[in-house]
């Protein structure tokens, strides 16, 4: 029986890396953003994820087609940059909206169907940085420590079913994520942050520039939806990002302030 797979945020990185990999490798292969895919053996789905009845709708067109679903893979994510004092509420609140709200929404959509795979499998993108608030981007750090908490709880809600649910943690990535993303300009702000957001803003573009290839996260996310069992998160990165996400956690609040502090001076 050939799996039946939904990839999130197919138009573009990550998700448009994975969705070919998985029709290339015998999967059908379902890719769902807002705009239309035309991707290898995908086939386009547009939706969007914060729109809960339309994703509702979306996923019942691939089980009127398949007759199930086996494996989940959310990719669609957003990004933006302003400090909290300053940013535009409404361009934070949509940053959690996307997030959270969207993976909540297609969690909400998708389950009743990936529990009666055999082996359902739920893989959600995180990022490093819901292991951390980075200074300016405090809206997106929220965002992914509310999908990483909400993904601990799931996977003990899940207990005794078919469906494995994980996140998967990714640093820097190679993609348009922020050439596409809202980020405040700096000449907007007050005087006591400009300075210090342009140079935490322009280090996190060039960090992103020179990140980690989409098809070398693809491969990831391929290999930990297909082990047996899932770990509650997987850290994709070098060495000093995974690194990271341990020292935040066990070094003492303010020693680790210090050293995230000085990266971003
Ligand atoms: N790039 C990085 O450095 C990095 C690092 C850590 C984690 N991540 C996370 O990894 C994931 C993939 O990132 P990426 O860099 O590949 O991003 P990307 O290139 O900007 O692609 C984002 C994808 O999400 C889709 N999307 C955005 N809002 C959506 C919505 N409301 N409904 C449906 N689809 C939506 C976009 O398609 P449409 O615009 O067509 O809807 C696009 O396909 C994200 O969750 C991101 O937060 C990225």
């Amino acid at each position: 029986m050939t799996e039946v797979v939904l990839v999130t945020g197919a138009s573009s990185g990550v998700g448009e890396a994975l969705a070919p990999l998985l029709a290339a490798r015998g999967y059908r292969v379902y890719g769902m953003s807002r705009r239309a895919v035309d991707l290898k053996g995908v086939i386009s789905l547009p939706a969007d994820v914060t729109d809960a009845r339309s994703l509702v709708q979306s996923v019942d067109r691939i089980i009127a087609e398949t007759g199930r679903l086996d494996a989940v893979l959310h990719c669609a994510g957003i990004g933006g940059a302003g400090p909290v004092e300053q940013m535009p509420t409404e361009r934070a609140r949509q940053i959690m909206e996307t997030n959270f709200w969207g993976s909540w929404n297609l969690c909400q959509a998708t389950i009743p169907h990936l529990r009666k795979s055999p082996r359902g499998r739920l893989v959600l993108v995180g990022s490093i940085a819901g292991f951390m608030g980075i200074p300016f981007r405090s809206a997106y750090c929220a965002s992914k420590a509310a999908l990483k908490t909400m993904t601990d709880s799931l996977r003990m809600e899940l207990k005794g079913t078919n469906l494995q649910a994980t996140m998967v943690a990714p640093g820097d990535i190679a993609t348009n994520s922020i050439a596409t993303q809202y980020r405040q300009p700096a000449e907007d702000l007050d005087p006591v942050y400009q300075a210090r957001y342009r140079k935490a803003d322009d280090g996190m573009a060039a960090n992103v520039n020179h990140g980690m290839d989409a098809g070398y996260v693809a491969e990831e996310i391929y290999k930990i939806m297909n082990k047996d069992t899932l770990d509650p998160y997987y850290v994709v990165g070098e060495f000093l990002q995974r690194a990271s996400t341990v020292a935040s956690r066990w070094l003492p609040g303010r020693v680790w302030e210090r050293v995230l502090g000085r990266y971003y001076s």
